[in-house]
């Protein structure tokens, strides 16, 4: 792998302990997938920032990195973390788990991250522009700006895009070059339109082709639709890149003539529904996976307003991020009336298992991960259904 004299510079520790140990990582993945050389980056995503999810080790490892003067060197982002900074106890977290949560935040922020503690940074915090190289973790946003943006990232995991995010490189292979670019396999897909279709489309889709990059005919997703489908497809899956004919940017770019086609219609999704619902009465409700957008703010604000909330017994958890939970407040005050609008966290990042079993949600990516990483039974629906059970 031919590396540059300051390339080479760096490995040998001359920029200290903390950028030899990110180029040591980022040389050493770039080996195994056969990287010729680094190429810039123009922004980074970190996950790995949920105290549940990388424990006392993770926090050991940022505060070996921040004493070694890890410093970002691009505009870096940060994913949900395991609680709403200012309203962790509405969420029954322990103040042990708050404090090595905030103690994470911190470190974050000593090494430049922004820590905007948000899934969709695409919608405002960290935009790139088609074409552009970035090291994005998250895999639901990761193939969002892969897909209906056209910028160019693997399938990150945290310390890796953290490893990126310090040098301003990451090695150059797999999705960063054109050619493997290319889809792999047609979807004729036939859905009814609604964001809840889009999702059990993706998660139909992940079902049924594990990983490749699919190329869709038949739907015209706006950006939420494409937000919920890259995050299902995603979970059920590990698509980290998919075309839509006559909508996202490289799809004109092939040929995909003598690729096999897959139909997913009405028995396809009613598979993936199946699959992914487990659980009838639920104690949760919880909207947000991945966070809302402005518009999901103001749609699920209109569907509620006037409603009273009648079953307190179940309740109802509305995930977003800071800026957007700033910027709708009108819609806030109409959505708290039936449960809290959380900020930095959602419900699968978060420590649910100790206090609910049975969750209700709209995404089929929460449907995929509340049972393995939070033990919880699971009612997959759209949002007008799961609110049958409390108004
Ligand atoms: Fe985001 Fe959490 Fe879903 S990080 S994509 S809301 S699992």
């Amino acid at each position: 792998m031919y590396l540059t004299r300051d390339e080479e510079r760096i490995l040998a520790g001359e920029e200290g302990e903390s950028c030899r140990k990110a180029m040591e990582l980022v040389v050493a993945l770039g080996k195994i997938y056969g990287a010729e050389d680094l190429i810039d980056i123009t922004s980074a995503h970190l996950s790995g920032a949920s105290y549940k999810t990388i424990g006392d080790g993770g926090l050991k490892y940022l505060e070996d990195m921040v004493k070694g003067g890890a410093r970002v060197s691009v505009p870096s982002t940060l994913n949900p973390v395991g609680m709403d900074r200012e309203r962790w106890k509405e969420m029954h977290i322990s103040p042990a788990f708050a404090e090595k949560q905030l103690r994470i935040i911190d470190l974050y922020g000593r090494m430049g991250v922004m820590a905007t503690c948000s899934c969709t940074p695409y919608l405002g915090d960290n935009v790139p522009s088609l074409g552009d190289h970035i090291a994005w973790a998250e895999s639901s946003a990761l193939s969002f700006v892969n897909s209906y943006i056209g910028a160019r990232t693997n399938r990150e995991g945290g310390p890796g895009a953290l490893a990126a995010a310090i040098l301003g490189k990451t090695a150059n292979y797999g999705l960063h070059i054109d050619e493997n670019r290319r889809p792999t396999v047609i979807i004729e897909a036939e859905i009814d339109g609604s964001v809840f279709s889009y999702s059990m489309l993706g998660q139909a889709v992940g079902m049924e082709i594990g990983g490749g990059i699919p190329y869709f005919r038949g739907i015209e997703p706006t950006v939420d639709d494409a937000k919920t489908m890259s995050a299902a497809m995603a979970a059920s899956g590990s698509v980290a890149l998919y075309h839509v004919e006559g909508v996202t940017p490289e799809a004109g770019n092939f040929d995909t003539s003598g690729l096999e086609t897959i139909f997913i219609g009405k028995k396809e999704l009613k598979g993936a529904y199946d699959r992914l619902n487990t659980a009838e009465d639920i104690q949760l409700i919880a909207l947000g996976c991945p966070h809302l957008s402005p518009k999901e703010m103001k749609d699920i604000a209109a569907f509620l307003k006037g409603k009273k909330k009648k079953n307190q017994d179940i309740e109802i958890w509305f995930c977003t991020s800071a800026k957007v939970r700033e910027d709708c407040a009108e819609e806030v005050r109409i959505m708290e009336e039936f449960g809290p609008v959380l900020a930095d966290t959602c419900m699968v990042v978060a420590p649910i298992e100790g206090i609910f079993k049975r969750t209700g949600t709209n995404s089929a990516k929460a449907g995929n991960y509340l049972p393995t990483l939070c033990s919880q039974k699971v009612a997959c629906r759209d949002i007008s259904k799961l609110m049958e059970a409390v108004i």
